[in-house]
């Protein structure tokens, strides 16, 4: 495996290659494994990026806070056989201020982008920067982050961006707590309380497969479900899965989605229904 922090050295070793691409903030948990094996078993080569972007972190100290753990986010990658790991310098990926930027709209109106100003901006423009960079024939992203999958469908889809958008299911401990490099922050009592979250969000699930359909009724229940002080919902919504918009009657398939703090760590999980 080789470890390259330039672009022009990444350009140089991909030149003919058009590796398939995991992109990626590192401190790597088996979530972005599962990623990483199954664009390892689908594609003759796999790069993983490893680039924790300042652009799309709405809060100075989430940035600061971010758990960093290259060594062992390597010692990951070469056990699961990706070929080439890129771990740029901010000042590579941005070497100057940058004025372009992408902006996906509608789909990223809700949720996320009504909780975190900038995000998808941050980040619809950091994976456009790395696929003009990688240019690869499939990347790979987690369904953890719904809305940010849904939105780089849509971005590839309006830009004409010739990559095919690999989604892979959320990976969870045996608890249900879905697997996030956050949870490595979680101090022992809020780790306990953590598995709250995706209890309520299969109890909405739950409601609507018992035939359940007004999303008001389901989302007060789920909630009740959620009243420790320990948690402090920022939204638990239910919504179409194209375009993320929140549906007051569920009569068709959608995803159940939430944000909430356990102490200053904040956490998203959803489930398809
Ligand atoms: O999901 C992530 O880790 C990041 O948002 C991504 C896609 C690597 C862009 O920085």
């Amino acid at each position: 495996m080789k470890l390259v922090s330039t672009i022009r050295e990444l350009r140089e070793r991909i030149a003919a290659d058009c590796p398939a691409l995991v992109p990626t903030m590192g401190a790597l948990h088996a979530g972005h494994g599962r990623l990483i094996e199954t664009s390892v078993r689908e594609n003759p080569t796999t790069a993983v990026s490893i680039f924790v972007n300042p652009t799309q972190f709405n809060n100075p100290a989430d940035l600061a806070n971010y758990p960093r753990t290259l060594d062992a986010d390597l010692a990951l990658c070469e056990s699961l056989g990706a070929d080439i790991v890129f771990a740029p310098s901010v000042d590579e990926m941005y070497p100057r201020p940058q004025r372009a930027f992408v902006d996906v709209e509608r789909v990223t109106k809700h949720l996320e982008g009504a909780f975190r100003p900038g995000h998808f901006r941050g980040v619809a423009t950091v994976v456009m920067k790395l696929f003009q960079i990688f240019e690869p024939r499939r990347a790979y992203f987690g369904e953890k982050d719904y809305q940010q999958l849904a939105m780089i469908r849509r971005m590839v889809e309006d830009l004409n961006v010739p990559v095919e958008i690999v989604g892979v299911p959320t990976v969870r401990e045996p608890d249900g707590l879905a697997l996030s490099s956050r949870n490595r922050l979680l101090d022992a009592e809020h780790r306990r309380a953590a598995p709250q979250l995706y209890r309520a969000l299969l109890l909405a699930a739950e409601n609507i497969a018992e035939g359940e359909r007004d999303s008001a009724r389901i989302k007060c229940a789920a909630l009740a479900s959620l009243a420790d002080p320990l948690i402090r919902v920022d939204y638990l919504e239910i919504v179409d899965p194209v375009w993320v918009e929140p549906v007051s009657i569920v009569d068709g398939p959608v995803r159940i989605a939430l944000a909430a703090y356990l102490g200053p760590v904040r956490l998203i999980d959803n489930v398809a229904v």
